[in-house]
């Protein structure tokens, strides 16, 4: 067996996932997927396009009218010329990074990221036989990245630099100040900020997203990753995208010959309908997430020994369990052993996770209350 393959570093998620099988009866808030079901309008474009009889390959990039349309879709929020030779398709969000990290590190180059973060990242970093450098985010300063963390971090070998807002798991937003000096530093010491923006249109209390893409049109040092799968309710479709400069989207096509080579045509004709369909149906999944965010807030706040940040995106909130004296393994070990309610430790996603847990709001209201009920009564049995 490779090394490669005896060094891939598991993913805690995953892991997680398996204990809570062992057990009967777990309510579950540790999924990263919309509990909703993929709008209408979407599902009959995809059978539209199958009874129209495609089903055979399609180009690696993707077929120009969805390239297009993310094209067209993305210039407009963005205030920025694209076209499709600035967008490529990919299986999921997952290959679209691949594709972004592949198209920038050499083996042995760094790359920063976040800690704590996804921990899918890692997986793609050692495939590459690159290095990923964490840049700790500090619980006193909110989890909150700045310009200064990733300076502070910098080699020279640092080829790019991964940032995700709004996080998982942080539900937190990097502020715009910091954005732009991100960008400024990308351009004086030439690294590429990739950036995982899958949670751009799942924001609160009417924030707007501000993508690394919309901070100078003149910025080029940037690849988006981004997918469908969590703003349309689509996490099984896979499709996902790379929008960037189209000097470094130029040689995706023909790796992901070699990888994937294409996504299903009708799964990409269901991708046009979702962006060019009506906003509204995202906006009432949004709506939902905001009150179910309002309801984990208040019952995480209001458990001893608990407390958290307002997460202002994405479907998770980040709880800080220190209070109760316990580490973030024994902590939902043990929740899940006595209350049989299953959450992520916050160490699966980096060591600066510990002494915390992540809770996914992506789940109906009672599923919720039942949750809080079971780590409320697991605090006060720690006491
Ligand atoms: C931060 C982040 N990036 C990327 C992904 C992967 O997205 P996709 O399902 O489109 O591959 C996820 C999924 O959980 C995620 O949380």
């Amino acid at each position: 067996m490779s090394k490669l393959a005896r060094d891939y570093p598991a993913s805690a998620i995953r892991a997680m996932f398996e204990r809570v099988a062992a057990y009967d009866g777990v309510t579950k808030l540790t999924v990263g997927e919309p509990d909703f079901d993929t709008p209408e309008h979407i599902v009959e474009a995809a059978i539209a396009s199958l009874r129209a009889g495609e089903t055979r390959y399609s180009a690696n990039a993707g077929i120009p009218e969805f390239r297009s349309a993310i094209a067209r879709h993305y210039g407009e929020r963005w205030g920025r010329e694209l076209d499709e030779r600035n967008v490529m398709v990919a299986v999921g969000g997952m290959e679209a990074l691949l594709l972004a990290l592949s198209v920038v590190l050499d083996r042995g180059d760094d790359i920063l990221v976040p800690d704590p973060a996804y921990p899918n990242y890692h997986g793609q970093i050692h495939m590459l036989g690159a290095r990923a450098i964490r840049v700790p985010l500090s619980a006193a300063a909110g989890f909150r990245l700045t310009a200064a963390d990733v300076e502070a971090r910098l080699t020279p070998n640092t080829r790019a630099v991964l940032v995700n807002s709004p996080s998982n798991p942080l539900g937190v937003m990097i502020a715009e100040d910091e954005l732009r000096a991100l960008a400024r530093l990308a351009d004086e010491r030439n690294f590429v900020l990739i950036s995982d923006e899958v949670y751009d249109r799942i924001v609160y209390d009417g924030r707007r997203h501000l993508s690394v893409a919309a901070i100078d049109p003149a910025f080029d040092r940037f690849l988006i990753v981004n997918s469908l799968s969590k703003s349309f309710a689509m996490t099984g479709w896979r499709s996902g995208f790379v929008v960037g400069p189209a000097s470094l989207i130029e040689p995706m096509p023909r790796m992901q010959e070699g990888i994937t080579s294409c996504l299903p045509v009708f799964i990409q004709r269901a991708g046009i309908a979702a962006l060019e369909g009506p906003e509204s149906a995202t906006q009432r999944m949004v709506d939902a997430y905001e009150r179910r965010r309002d309801l984990v807030v208040a019952g995480i706040r209001a458990t001893p020994g608990l407390d958290c940040i307002v997460p202002e995106g994405a479907f998770y909130l980040f709880a800080d369990i220190r209070g109760t004296g316990r580490g973030s393994d024994e902590f939902a070990n043990g929740l899940l052993e006595e209350q049989r309610v299953a959450v992520i430790p916050g160490t699966a996603f980096g060591e600066s996770g510990e002494g915390f847990i992540r809770i996914s709001f992506a789940a109906n209201e009672a599923t919720i209350q039942d949750a809080l009920a079971g780590i409320g009564a697991y605090a006060a049995e720690l006491g």
